[in-house]
């Protein structure tokens, strides 16, 4: 029997880099500044260095929902006002927004792809409006890595007056027109959750911003609404700082993270080849670039090719089995009049394989010959 192969592998790194993080880990329990501690600002800098454009500030927190419920309260939304957003998504996207009492309003996705299709949102937005509804932004996600269509995106948006937020929770790494992801939209979030492309050890994420009125809100939101000082609270915010620790080890990680981007690009080559004929695998527009935070294909078979994955012992997910306006908690903002059957068909068709920079060729082509066999 051959060895497991994991979804994704998240000590992998360890044999790189495990003694720098060891020792950053035991600099921070040395030096005690465990609360907004030296190594945030510093991993905020290398952030902003990493993204390369001009003007973006990065701003560490508690994790990726906290980045979007704060971001999307920095850009404006009114209770009861609307944003729309995908189905398809992990549903932290559409919980930002009902956490500040707004209504989310789903458009579906891209026919070649897995994100927010512009056309679906110019219908969203038509039908927002018959219902009264006040629209304040649109909230794109690059789902599985790939980043949205920030073009067209930020055209509908001006078009409206609408703000336009990247939930980059997937999608950190990724880069559209030759603009690494983060420096696209008015505001970006991502995630630092272990499985994400760039993982931490437990919960951290990030906000990116343009705007230096933007970043000053933000920076008052992640410390209870802060002013002047901390004990003059000048608006509603929240706790939701990145911990030292996770900053100090994200650092070692992200001076590796664009080697490991490349890796991420030979593993979906090797899967793109290797799959060719048997399964739908993912479609990256030209001149963009995916962070693979998932490799996710399509099929008509997927029972069949799971159980023979997991008959392999060959980790694989279904990303997502049921989209957001089908979730019991969000079903009461599902607009019938809003087409969503490419979300629909889509979520009983996708299944992620292993995706992560340390997959050998030896288990890419297994994993490509137990597709093909159950195909
Ligand atoms: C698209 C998307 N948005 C938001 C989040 C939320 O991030 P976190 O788990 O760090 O809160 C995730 C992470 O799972 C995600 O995949």
């Amino acid at each position: 029997m051959n060895d497991p192969i994991q979804l994704i592998d998240v000590k992998a790194h360890q044999a790189r880099i495990g003694d720098e993080i060891r020792n950053n880990i035991a600099a921070v329990v040395d030096h005690g500044k465990w609360i907004m501690g030296p190594e945030v600002a510093q991993f905020e800098t290398a952030m902003e260095e990493f993204i390369g454009v001009e003007g973006v500030t990065a701003l560490g927190c508690a994790n990726g929902t906290d980045a979007l419920v704060m971001a999307m309260q920095a850009l404006g939304l009114p209770h009861g006002s609307a944003v729309i957003c995908p189905s398809f998504t992990f549903v932290a996207t559409a919980e930002a927004v009902a956490t500040l009492g707004g209504v989310p309003v789903f458009a579906d996705v891209e026919s070649h792809g897995f994100n927010i299709c512009p056309d679906s949102v110019r219908q969203a937005i038509k039908v927002a409006q018959t219902e009264g509804l006040d629209i304040v932004g649109i909230c794109a996600v690059d789902l599985f890595g790939a980043p949205a269509q920030y073009g067209e995106l930020e055209t509908i948006a001006q078009e409206h007056g609408l703000w336009l937020l990247s939930d980059a929770a997937q999608g950190f790494g990724g880069e559209s027109k030759g603009v690494r992801v983060g420096g696209h939209a008015q505001m970006s979030t991502t995630s630092f959750f272990p499985a994400k492309p760039l993982g931490c050890y437990g919960d951290g994420g990030a906000v990116f911003v343009k705007d230096p009125e933007h970043a000053a809100t933000l920076r008052s939101l992640r410390v209870h609404g802060k002013g002047s000082e901390k004990y003059d609270n000048v608006r509603i915010g929240q706790n939701s700082r990145l911990d030292t620790l996770q900053a100090a080890i994200l650092l070692p990680k992200l001076k590796i993270f664009a080697e490991e981007l490349d890796a991420r690009d030979r593993v979906a080559a090797r899967y793109g080849e290797g799959l060719a004929g048997a399964v739908q695998t993912p479609t990256i527009v030209d001149g963009d670039r995916s962070a693979w935070a998932q490799y996710t294909i399509v099929t008509e078979n997927r029972e069949g090719i799971k159980a023979a994955l997991d008959e392999n012992q060959i980790g694989n997910a279904i990303y997502y089995p049921k989209p957001a306006h089908q979730q019991t908690g969000y079903a009461q903002w599902h607009q019938s009049d809003i087409d969503l059957s490419r979300t629909e068909w889509l979520t009983s068709r996708v299944l992620s394989l292993p995706m992560h920079p340390y997959l050998t060729d030896a288990q890419i082509d297994r994993v490509c010959e137990v597709v093909h066999g159950a195909a």
